[in-house]
């Protein structure tokens, strides 16, 4: 063996033979002109699994998976390496045990120096792990291909050195409308606004990119139909193996709802913020008003009756006047006030706006001088409304006197009504339902933001000491909410202003209220007996005194307790109390007499309008403070 294997190595033949051998990782091996095998290397025996022996003098063609050799495939290849010299191909080839593998495949034809075919020369290669190494990875990359492609939340996207898009996905096409078709090979810039486009914006995150390995950024981008949305942006650099950039991976995704969601939070904590607030103004304002109203009334009370006792003295006389004007000024204030704080005492009932607005329109005029022109627009069709009557001529009046104190002369204020259905969630707050918006215009100086946000607030007025009260916006605005209704401001800087008050329209088929009637003039009241209820002394001896005035005579009680006592022992015609009391309400009150004495009639004092709405109605009332005349009208009414 040793020496036949050194004799096989000192020819060239016999290297030949040695290095055939010892070659494992290819199969090599011959066949005959026909394709029977002639002979076998380690490598064929470890790659098909046959040993020499049982395989030399076999046809080649058992290699071949049973398709290809019903194809003829082995024949095949042996024409090609006998016809060109060479036959080079891939395929499945079969081991012994039936198992397939991927095979490269060299035939090269063996020729006698006569040129006379006498077999072929076969090398073959196992390939099955570089094969599949190779389809993993193709595998891999078509995936993730498909998955960037079907993401449609984000716009991924390739860029290349320069800049220009060189692949694009769903999202991207979701997001900023471009098909690929119509983008690829495209700038990236495409994407950006004039401005950030100016400012050199797309080369500078491509260089931050490059220079920091990232660029991440929210800005504003422009879609294919020029709309603008907010984009959040990263850039990143892709290098290839020496480091250098071959181009850039960009993700962008769309933040606009995000960031409108964020806006819409930041208004519904400020609108929320405002309500607040002018609850707590309200409150505030509402307490000192009330304790304000008792004090004019005593005031005011005292002094119709002092002026009514001393003789007549024409300085003393005028002194008092002023007083009592002074009086009746601070009891206008206090009503602002009240009705701000939505406590005024009102008497809604069912009011025709294009009506009211008739009667009301040359007080308006004339309240605002001629210098300004009012004109309306007020449709015939407009539903009834339910509202108080003199609270809203109030209000359109405050309305028309600030539109006048904002305009120039000549100018022209508008008075418009409308008939508005509101849907449930709209802008202005209200309850789905129909409404009436009356309007009132103007073309002057307008309002900054800042002036806008606080006009509501009672005793903000930019008029200066003495000239406003600033009780106007927040009298509209507290009556339009005591009714169901809203105030809504608009204004802006040089563009004028508009002021809506929105009232509910009265229900198609209510009932309609019953119109008060006039207090007819029935005549001087008879004596009465009258026993009077206040928690309030100052109030109390007033009231006691105007009762006296009139002819009446006067009981008193501090409490709703008190009164029933009293009640138990006198035989009394009328009883006046007061609402707000400690322990016992005046509402209270009157619910233990109508079960003791269901005749015995009672009049509500009150500045409040906090009663159950049925209570109000029909019960005889009077607003605090009240004159001795409107006490002697409302005891006339009841016993006429
Ligand atoms: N039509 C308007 N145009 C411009 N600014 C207005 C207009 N209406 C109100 N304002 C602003 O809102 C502030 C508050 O108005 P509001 O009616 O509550 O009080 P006022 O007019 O200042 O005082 P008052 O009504 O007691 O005379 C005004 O001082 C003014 O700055
Ligand atoms: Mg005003």
């Amino acid at each position: 063996m040793l020496s036949e294997r050194l004799t096989t190595s000192q020819t060239d033949e016999g290297r030949y033979r040695l290095l055939v051998e010892a070659v494992t990782d290819y199969a090599i091996y011959m066949l005959d002109s026909t394709g029977v095998v002639t002979s076998w290397n380690p490598g064929a025996r470890r790659f098909k699994g046959y040993e020499a022996a049982e395989i030399i003098g076999e046809h080649f063609s058992r290699f071949y998976t049973p398709e290809d050799r019903a194809v003829g495939m082995p024949q095949t290849a042996l024409d090609i390496a006998t016809c060109e010299g060479k036959f080079e191909g891939e395929g499945w080839r079969v081991r012994k045990d039936g198992t397939h593998f991927w095979a490269h495949v060299v035939i090269d034809p063996i020729r006698d120096p006569e040129g006379e075919l006498v077999g072929f020369a076969k090398i073959t290669r196992d390939l099955t792990e570089r094969r599949q190494v190779e389809e993993s990875l193709r595998r891999s990359e078509e995936q993730f291909r498909l998955l960037v492609q079907s993401v449609t939340d984000y716009a991924i996207y390739m860029l290349d050195v320069n800049g220009n898009i060189s692949s694009w996905n769903q999202g991207a096409q979701r997001i900023k409308g471009y098909l690929p078709d119509e983008v690829i090979g495209r700038h990236f810039s495409t994407f950006y606004t004039e401005a950030d486009r100016q400012h050199g914006e797309p080369e500078r995150a491509l260089q931050t990119a490059i220079r920091e390995g990232r660029f991440e950024r929210e800005g504003l981008r422009v879609r294919k139909d020029g709309s603008v949305f907010n984009a959040h942006v990263i850039i990143d650099p892709i290098r290839d193996a020496n480091g250098e950039v071959v181009g850039f991976a960009k993700v962008t995704r769309d933040i606009t709802e995000r960031i409108k969601n964020q806006h819409d939070l930041e208004q519904a904590r400020e609108a929320l913020f405002q309500s607040q607030k002018m609850d707590a103004i309200g409150q505030l304002t509402g307490g000192v008003a009330h304790d304000f109203n008792n004090l004019l009334m005593a005031i005011l009370g005292s002094l119709e009756l002092a002026k009514k006792r001393i003789p007549d003295d024409p300085q003393v006389t005028r002194l008092l006047d002023n007083a009592i004007q002074g009086a009746q000024r601070g009891s206008i204030l206090t009503q602002r006030m009240l009705s701000f704080a939505r406590r005024q005492s009102l008497e809604p009932k069912r009011i025709d706006l294009p009506v009211l607005m008739g009667n009301l329109l040359e007080l308006l005029q004339s309240s605002i001088g001629a210098n300004v022109r009012i004109e309306t627009d007020l449709p015939r069709s407009l539903p009834p409304i339910i509202a108080d009557e003199n609270q809203l001529e109030l209000a359109l009046l405050n309305l028309t006197v600030n539109a006048r104190d904002a305009s120039a002369e000549g100018a022209v204020i508008r008075i418009e009504a409308s008939d508005q259905a509101l849907k449930s969630d709209n802008p202005i707050g209200l309850p789905a339902g129909r409404y009436v918006r009356v309007s009132v215009t103007d073309q002057g100086e307008g309002m900054d933001a800042e002036t806008l946000a606080r006009a509501t607030e009672p005793f903000f007025t930019t008029k200066g000491v003495g000239k406003g009260t600033g009780l106007g916006l927040s009298m509209v605005h507290g009556m339009a909410e005591q009714i169901g209704g809203r105030f809504v401001l608009k204004s802006s800087p040089g563009q004028g202003t508009s002021g809506e008050i929105w009232i509910p329209a009265a229900a198609a088929n209510a009932a309609v209220l019953t119109e008060e009637a006039a207090p007819a003039d029935h005549g001087p009241a008879p004596s009465l007996k009258v026993l009077a209820v206040d928690d309030d002394g100052l109030v109390l001896f007033n009231t006691l005194a105007m009762l006296e005035d009139l002819g009446h005579v006067a009981l008193e009680a501090r409490s709703g307790t008190e009164a029933l006592d009293i009640l138990e022992k006198n035989a009394v015609d009328l009883v006046i109390t007061d609402q707000a009391m400690p322990q016992m309400s005046g509402m209270q009150l009157i619910a233990a007499i109508k079960e003791r004495w269901p005749n015995l009639p009672v009049i509500l004092a009150t500045g409040y309008a906090e009663l159950p709405a049925g209570a109000i109605q029909g019960m005889p009332k009077l607003a605090k403070p009240f004159s001795e005349t409107d006490l002697a009208s409302t005891i006339t009414k009841l016993f006429a």
